[in-house]
């Protein structure tokens, strides 16, 4: 693998690699010592052009559990904010020497671009671009349900048979992309729950069924559930009429939690509007995943940084080697 712009275009048997290389970082962060030398002399640079707490900080702590270098890199206060370009900024990172470089970007797009205009001969993850794709809170959400459902025996399953239902801003969501071609891809049948008017205007091509009945849903019984937040920094219109009709209709309130039975798990990408899309009995209930989302996304984050970079490694080897 040379870089993870997408989950639309990642194989199945790319995902599941992930997925199993993820188990085994997993297991290794249960060590008193969570550090491994794998990426020793590596560097990782975090470039976010756009705000973030959780996906950041998980690509640091996953590089340095891996001993690579980690510099970051925010747009704010650095020369981006004096109208730098993103080839400038790009090609003084490449004569930094960075290995890999994990994207965050407004615009839908920029990790490709990063990725094929030859300015870099690093790896580039994308962390989020615009309201396109976000692969690792995918590939993060996918191993939150296996080992939800299959526990101990999660390794080289997918998630066949499986029914994970996402309600919420699906039209400003790439939490939402992302999940909808993964789970796909998995095996697993996906619903999306929504006002009409936060559904894109075109999902013809998506494999997902489209339900506007949050209720109807819930009554569907879905393994998951998951909640994604309204994002009203991207909302330049109305398009709900009050906050309060938003979470009277579509909110993951206590009455829902208990409809949705004890064996449906809840989800949510952080960061969560508790009392709009979500109740803090949700959010807190003992078949929330929301903190497990965030620890599974370290391994998660390890596993794609080590088969970006160790890979190469292994190749450079055999290059030197031939
Ligand atoms: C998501 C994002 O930034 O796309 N958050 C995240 O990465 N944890 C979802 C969101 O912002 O609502």
């Amino acid at each position: 693998m040379r870089h993870l712009l997408d989950t639309k275009t990642l194989s199945r048997p790319d995902a599941l690699q992930i997925l199993d290389v993820a188990e085994d970082m997993a297991d290794t962060q249960q060590r008193e010592v969570k550090k491994l030398p794998t990426l020793r002399g590596k560097t990782v640079v975090n470039l976010f052009f756009e705000d973030s707490t959780r996906t950041r900080i998980s690509f640091e702590a996953a590089a340095k559990r891996l001993s690579a270098d980690v510099i970051n890199f925010a747009a704010k206060g650095s020369s981006v904010s004096k109208g730098e370009s993103l080839q400038d900024t790009a090609q003084t990172l490449q004569a930094m020497g960075a290995d890999a470089v994990v994207i965050r970007h407004s615009a839908s797009g920029a990790p490709l671009t990063l990725a094929t205009s030859g300015w870099i001969t690093a790896g580039v993850v994308n962390a989020g671009d615009g309201t396109h794709e976000h692969p690792t809170q995918a590939l993060l959400d996918a191993f939150t349900i296996r080992k939800r459902v299959f526990g101990d025996s999660s390794r080289g399953r997918d998630l066949e048979g499986l029914h994970v239902t996402v309600v919420g801003d699906i039209l400003h969501s790439r939490v939402a992309r992302s999940n909808v071609w993964l789970l796909h891809t998995l095996g697993a049948e996906v619903t999306l729950v929504a006002p009409p008017t936060l559904i894109p205007h075109d999902v013809s091509a998506w494999p997902a069924r489209i339900e506007y009945d949050l209720d109807a849903a819930i009554a569907a019984a879905p393994d998951a559930l998951m909640v994604l937040r309204i994002q009203l920094e991207r909302m330049s219109a109305a398009y709900f009429p009050t906050e309060r009709e938003y979470s009277r209709r579509w909110g993951l309130d206590p009455r829902r939690l208990d409809s949705l039975g004890a064996d449906s798990i809840v989800m949510h990408p952080g960061p969560m509007n508790r009392g709009l899309e979500i109740s803090a009995e949700a959010a807190d209930s003992p078949g929330s995943t929301v903190l497990d989302q965030v620890t599974n996304g370290v391994s998660v984050r390890m596993a794609v940084l080590y088969l970006l970079l160790a890979g190469e490694r292994q190749n450079d080897d055999r290059e030197d080697a031939a």
